[in-house]
């Protein structure tokens, strides 16, 4: 009975949900899986779990991404069984990300905000991977987070009107043991970052005090549009949009100068190429993007079934 209403209530989201012998442990497939519900601390929250094994909380009410884990999603017996108040227990080691306050300041890096309205949350069709939309003292914010590894959190903030004022995001040292934003903004010292006006894209990378136990993957993803969504969509769109890299709308369109060995050089895309970028993105620079972030050594993150994976993905758009 239990299990039915378990499982009616997830359908819709066509979101396969498990709930076997393992009892009521809500698993993460290839989409993401956002859940209202409260965790561990009495705030009501949103959990997302994060294909890969990355989870977190997001706190609706200061707009702010409260706890990760890593490991698997939720264990939903609490709420089937209507024992244990409602609360879902997370299945994993759970790492704070900062302090109480609200990390976003508008304006004045040590004014705390007057106005915080959470403005509810979008999904990528294809992922499921929500990105939350708020508003600081008025300025529209749109927030994604992702995970490229253990202890390792990505932080995406969007500012959609360009006429913001100077915002700021403030780290937390005692949770965070180091950070790296995007090269367009500046960090002080006290790990307050400075998005100035007309700047509308930052990234932050929030390295974690190690928790104790080790991340396990649970099911790495073979899936190319995924993987694309976690691992490339930051720097590479799909519509022709530049972003820190090119387009991949343009990789089978143009031709592209590259330097190679200090040599310039006429490529032509083909599989060679593309897993080439991938393997080792700096062996040929594509012109006009030598003073651009550069691609993480994707090798570290992911197996040979996913770059695989992502190659095909890249082939099928080949008109
Ligand atoms: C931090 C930003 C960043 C991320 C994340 C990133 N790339 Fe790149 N990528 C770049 C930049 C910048 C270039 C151009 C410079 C160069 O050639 O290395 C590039 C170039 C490429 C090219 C060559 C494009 C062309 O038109 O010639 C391919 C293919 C590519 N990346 C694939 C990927 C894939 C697949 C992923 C995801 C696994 C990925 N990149 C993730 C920044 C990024």
């Amino acid at each position: 009975m239990n299990k039915l209403r378990l499982i009616m209530q997830f359908t819709y989201s066509a979101v396969a949900v498990v709930a076997s012998a393992a009892d009521f442990d809500i698993t993460v497939t290839d989409r993401a899986i956002v859940q209202r519900c409260v965790t561990s601390n009495e705030a009501r929250n949103i959990a997302v779990g994060m294909p890969g094994g990355f989870n977190f909380t997001f706190d609706p009410v200061r707009c702010r991404l409260d706890t990760v884990w890593f490991g698997e999603f939720l264990d939903y017996r609490g709420e089937a069984t209507g024992r244990g108040g409602g609360k879902l227990q997370i299945l994993g080691v759970k790492q704070l990300v900062g302090t109480e306050e609200l990390p976003v300041r508008i304006g004045d890096a040590e004014r705390e905000p007057k106005t915080i309205r959470f403005e509810g949350y979008r999904k990528e069709p294809a992922t499921g991977i929500p990105t939350f939309l708020f508003r600081v003292d008025g300025v529209a914010i749109e927030q994604r987070v992702l995970s490229f590894g253990s202890d390792q959190v990505t932080i995406e903030l969007h500012f959609p009107n360009d006429n913001h004022p100077h915002c700021y995001y403030r780290m937390d040292p005692v949770a965070v043991a180091s950070v790296d934003v995007n090269e367009n903004l500046r960090i002080s010292d006290r790990g307050v970052m400075q998005i100035p006006p007309g700047e509308n894209w930052a990234q932050i990378r929030l390295r974690l005090m190690p928790s104790q136990e080790k991340f396990v993957r649970q099911k790495p993803t073979t899936n190319g549009q995924l993987l694309y969504a976690l691992h490339c969509m930051s720097c590479h769109t799909l519509d022709g949009k530049k972003k820190i890299g090119p387009s991949f709308a343009d990789l089978w369109t143009k031709e592209r100068i590259v330097m190679r060995d200090g040599q310039n050089e006429t490529v032509v895309a083909d599989e060679h190429y593309i897993r080439e970028s991938i393997l080792q993105p700096q062996a040929a620079i594509v012109q006009g993007y030598e003073n651009a972030n550069r691609m993480v050594d994707i090798r570290k993150t992911l197996n040979d079934e996913q770059i695989d994976a992502l190659v095909k993905f890249l082939m099928q758009k080949k008109p």
